[in-house]
């Protein structure tokens, strides 16, 4: 193919273990986000005959440290990237421990249907084996993929593709520690070969209702996450509702806690506080008045979402509504 009808792609770089440098390769040890977006690029083999490639380097930090100030200037980049007839798609490069809040963030306020997808590594970049190369060959073959319109952000890893929505880092270690546990992967990659299994019916990126600026003018909405297990008091729970605008509940089993955590999420729903209601399990789905009395409780289910993509949909919900019932409405559909 002549260079000149190539997909043109715009990477931008955030840092990660994908950037990671070890003092020396037999080390475990490593500092993320130690390269650059040029010497990311420049060790992928056959990249130049893939797509024209545009990089930018929009922080390095590890992701642990990914913020909203972060998340905001990353959605202003991509929307100019978007609204670009130049560019055909968009790559970003990530740490991998907050991947999946970035993409399903980016989900929820890119209004846009261009193909958007995110990667990182587990191995560092000068680890033997590194992981990087790969992946960033196969996004970059993905965003310039005609069949990843409109399917919202994808995340490319391990040769899996899995949508924002559904993508968990389920390990802390190892090159396939990425998962899509609920409606499982969207597709796999093999070589520039992009094969899709299904597609996303949830409500995100161009239907979203929510946007940066609406968030902005909210405030960015505190959201803490509560995480159950065996005698959970109330304590924590009501020093939260003084301070935050909403609490999930990373609860047992199907989003539970102990009567104490209950009483004391009812009194924050009650003083107006959202409660949303999560699973710590991993997967599966929560549904409103199973085990627990939402209704009477004024709470919310999270449904299928983890209690880590519940805090950014509850924070986006409320840069638009306090209502229990409307916020519920957003955890049916997104
Ligand atoms: C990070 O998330 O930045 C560190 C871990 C990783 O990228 O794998």
């Amino acid at each position: 193919m002549p260079e000149a009808r190539l997909p043109a792609i715009a990477v931008l770089a955030t840092g990660g273990t994908i950037a990671g440098a070890q003092a020396e390769s037999a080390s475990h040890a490593y500092r993320a986000g130690a390269l650059q977006v040029g010497q990311l690029l420049d060790a992928v083999p056959g990249l130049a005959r893939l797509a024209r490639i545009q990089a930018e380097q929009v922080a390095s930090i590890g992701s642990q440290n990914m913020s909203h100030a972060v998340w905001a200037s990353l959605a202003r980049r991509i929307e100019a990237l978007c609204d670009d007839p130049a560019v055909d798609g968009i790559v970003v490069t990530h740490g991998t421990d907050t991947l999946e809040e970035t993409a399903y963030f980016l989900s929820l306020v890119i209004r846009h249907d261009k193909p958007l997808v995110l990667t990182g590594a587990m191995r560092p970049a000068t680890a033997p084996g590194a992981d990087g190369p790969a992946n960033v060959f196969h996004a970059v073959a993905l965003a310039g993929c005609a069949d990843a319109r409109g399917r919202g952000p994808l995340v490319v890893m391990n040769e899996d593709i899995h949508y924002a929505r559904e993508v968990q880092k389920t390990a802390c270690a190892g090159i396939n520690a990425f998962a899509s546990p609920n409606r499982g992967r969207a597709g796999v990659m093999r070589g520039a070969q992009t094969n899709f299994f299904s597609r996303n019916d949830t409500v995100h990126s161009k239907a979203s209702a929510f946007s940066l600026g609406a968030l902005e003018t909210a405030g960015w909405p505190r959201v803490d996450v509560v995480h159950a297990g065996v005698d959970l008091g109330a304590d924590l729970i009501d020093f939260l509702a003084e301070r935050a605008r909403g609490i999930v509940l990373a609860g047992v089993g199907d989003g539970n806690a102990t009567d104490a955590a209950l009483q004391a999420l009812q009194r924050a729903a009650a003083g107006g506080v959202a409660v949303v209601r999560a699973s710590r399990t991993g997967s599966g789905r929560v549904g409103r008045n199973v085990e627990v009395d939402d209704d009477a409780a004024g709470f919310i289910a999270a449904g299928e979402l983890s209690p880590q993509k519940a805090r950014i949909l509850l924070m986006l919900g409320l840069s638009l509504t306090r209502d229990p019932a409307s916020l519920q409405d957003f955890f049916d559909r997104y």
